[in-house]
């Protein structure tokens, strides 16, 4: 049923008071295909959200928003060391991963705590403590939404790189991802490289971790850095941290000799564009409500019921201060609307 005039503040993390003019809600693939066919939705522009954990609203939508609640895990095979799972976009992230660990299939544990949902988990390949979905991506069905025609994106075409997608590039808004068939191992691989990993698991007086062991030590760190969108609005981080030239790198260095970052396999470098948001001054500033993060300079909240705009604004502030400062350019990563 198409409802009118709909407000989305529950349905962002970011809690924008926002309205649309039409909204949906869609169980099955054929809400879906007979959707299309609606006079209301043909005449109107459209936005598909799952969670809206990574959706910026700067004004009211005017055009209909579908929620996508496609459900359903089905085991699509199985051999001696893996499995594969065709999971419905609709289905929430980080319960997904739960139900994964405990019928203890390994592979996604690195990404516990994720807000979201799973249709999403493409579009941005998502990814935290070293692991991200290409990891364990298998192909994903998509319809058009023009049309409603049928597609399978293979792991090539998805074009996956760090926090992007054709779905954020050439192929932005054209698809409703329906389902994502994910292979995960059925004997443990854990992955604790990421430092602050081993480090929690110590904390936690584990030797030989599981699966579980893993997800718990991830979602202790999460919960002391990230604000937790129920308690203030946020949408993660909001800008991606920036790839430099080693020349760049060794010029900062040497002016900051704290700078924090990571050397990359192309000889590049990646900067924690927090450290370079702190390092500006930044953390707490605030803009009609819209505030840095105090523990976190990379995530930005909705501290006092400001309107989207004034997260915009502030995070333009921010991209200023930076390239003044450091000659850097920040990226956004949160989707504007
Ligand atoms: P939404 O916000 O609803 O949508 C995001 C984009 O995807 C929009 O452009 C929307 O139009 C599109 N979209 C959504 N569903 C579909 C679909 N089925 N078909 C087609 N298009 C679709 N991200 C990370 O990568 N790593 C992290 O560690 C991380 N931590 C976070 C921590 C917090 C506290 C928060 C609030 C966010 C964090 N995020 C992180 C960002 C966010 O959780 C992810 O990007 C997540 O995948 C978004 O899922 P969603 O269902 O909420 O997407
Ligand atoms: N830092 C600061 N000041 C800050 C914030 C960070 O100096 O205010 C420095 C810290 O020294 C830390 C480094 O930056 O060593 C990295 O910080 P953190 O470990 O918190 O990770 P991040 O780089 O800020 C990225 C992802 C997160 C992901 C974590 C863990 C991006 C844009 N963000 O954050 O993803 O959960 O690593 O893998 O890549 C998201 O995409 O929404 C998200 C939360």
């Amino acid at each position: 049923m198409i409802k009118r005039n709909i407000n989305l503040k529950k349905l962002n993390t970011f809690g924008i008071d926002v309205f649309c003019d039409y909204f949906v809600e869609i169980n099955s693939i054929s809400d879906f295909l007979n959707l299309i066919k609606e006079t209301v939705y043909k005449s109107n522009q459209k936005l598909i959200i799952g969670g809206g954990s990574n959706l910026l609203f700067t004004k009211d939508f005017n055009g209909i928003v579908i929620k996508n609640n496609l459900k359903g895990i089905d085991l699509v095979s199985e051999n001696n060391d893996e499995v594969i799972l065709k999971v419905g976009a609709g289905e929430n992230w980080h319960e997904f991963v739960m139900w994964c660990i405990n019928k203890n299939y390994s592979g996604l544990e690195n990404l516990s705590l994720i807000p979201g949902c799973v249709g999403a988990s493409p579009m941005q390949n998502i990814g935290a403590y070293g692991v991200e979905i290409k990891d364990v991506f298998e192909h994903l069905e998509a319809y058009l939404i023009s049309d409603g025609s049928h597609r399978i994106f293979n792991k090539n075409e998805c074009e996956f790189g760090y926090r992007d997608s054709v779905f954020k590039r050439e192929q932005k808004n054209k698809f409703l991802i329906a389902s994502v068939n994910f292979r995960l191992k059925k004997h443990a691989n854990l992955n604790t490289s990421y430092g602050a990993i081993n480090l929690e698991l110590a904390e936690m007086k584990i030797t030989s971790p599981t699966i579980k062991d893993v997800s718990n030590a991830i979602i202790r760190i999460r919960k002391s850095k990230l604000p937790d969108p129920n308690e203030i609005g946020n949408a993660g981080s909001f800008f991606k941290n920036p790839e430099i030239s080693i020349k760049k790198h060794d010029e900062l260095k040497k002016v900051y000799e704290n700078l924090v970052s990571y050397s990359l396999a192309n000889g590049n470098y990646k900067l924690a564009a927090g450290w370079l948001i702190e390092n500006c001054g930044l953390k707490g500033y605030e803009i009609n409500g819209a505030a840095v993060h105090t523990k976190q300079a990379l995530v930005l909240v909705n501290k006092k019921n400001c309107k989207g705009i004034d997260v915009f604004n502030l995070s333009n502030y921010i991209l200023k201060q930076v390239a003044q400062k450091f000659g850097v350019s920040l990226e956004i990563e949160v989707n504007i609307v």
